[in-house]
């Protein structure tokens, strides 16, 4: 039968079509109106079911609050009321992450792991293989020449740390996308140097157009305590070269 083919293709094509249209989403948006329906429901204070509520089976509500209670507990290493955070660590608490609308629900927006540093909630602490700890004038000294470890506390006073090292210039390029281009003038961010191991701030500041061998860019200063890098954009934001002033150095992008 010849003439049955082409139909049959078609009807196959009209099945592999309609489900896709009948599938298609759209993302409805933030739900508004009250936290899960319930009026005196906040993000802090989630409400049980009205049958919960109403402790109907009894016991129903003590589970309820048994379990909201460990759901916001804060746990820790060691040494506390609530021990076991291990070498796998995601966070310290269910409900750092379930919060949204309010606790027990979705994650927030912002994945709250990032600021887990920023937040005082994990710490780092490098300590070099078979080394001994540095005497204090060790410590002062930089150019000590015997292998010695230093604890270095790392605290930021703001959730989003810059990685910076020495010599990587295309560690520049974040800067710019950080830069509120709406606010513009200076602004501080908080950089870490691994190679350093140190913590620190820099600023950045668009300092508008700028003219350099004959093209265009927009210019955009960073200065650290003790250097000053300039950085040439395209009309994007995007890197194109570096400058540092001081130390004669251009990196140019082809
Ligand atoms: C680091 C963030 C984070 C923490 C902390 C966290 N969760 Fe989750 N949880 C998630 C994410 C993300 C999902 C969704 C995973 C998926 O669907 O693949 C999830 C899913 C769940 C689900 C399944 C929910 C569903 O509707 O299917 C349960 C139950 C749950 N978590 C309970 C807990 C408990 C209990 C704790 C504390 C011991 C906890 N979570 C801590 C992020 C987290």
């Amino acid at each position: 039968m010849k003439t049955g083919r082409p139909a049959s293709i078609l009807s196959l094509l009209a099945i592999l079509l309609f489900p896709g249209t009948a599938l298609a989403q759209t993302d409805p948006g933030v739900r508004t109106g009250a936290i899960n329906g319930q009026a005196g429901a906040t993000p802090t204070n989630p409400l049980p079911l009205a049958s919960v509520a109403a402790n109907s089976p009894t016991g129903s509500l003590e589970f309820f609050q048994n379990g909201l209670a460990r759901f916001e507990e804060v746990e820790v290493v060691s040494g506390g009321s609530n021990n076991g955070l291990g070498p796998r660590f995601n966070f310290n608490q269910c409900s750092g992450c379930h919060s949204q609308p309010t606790i027990g629900g979705t994650s927030p927006p912002a994945n709250p792991e990032f600021t887990v540093i920023a937040n005082g909630i994990a710490s780092v602490t490098v300590e070099m293989e078979g080394a001994r700890p540095c005497t204090p004038d060790e410590i002062k000294d930089p150019n000590r020449k015997q292998p010695c470890f230093f604890e270095q506390n790392l605290s930021f006073e703001s959730p989003h740390i810059v990685v910076l090292d020495n010599n990587l210039y295309h560690q520049y390029a974040v800067l710019p996308r950080l830069y509120d281009w709406s606010k513009r003038g200076p602004q501080t961010f908080s950089v870490l140097i691994p190679q350093e191991l140190m913590p620190g701030t820099i600023t950045a500041e668009a300092i508008g157009s700028a003219k350099l061998d004959g093209k265009s860019y927009e210019g955009f200063r960073v200065n650290t305590t003790d250097l000053e890098v300039d950085l040439y954009l395209d009309s994007a934001h995007r890197l194109m070269r570096l400058e540092v002033p001081a130390a004669k150095v251009s990196v140019i992008r082809d």
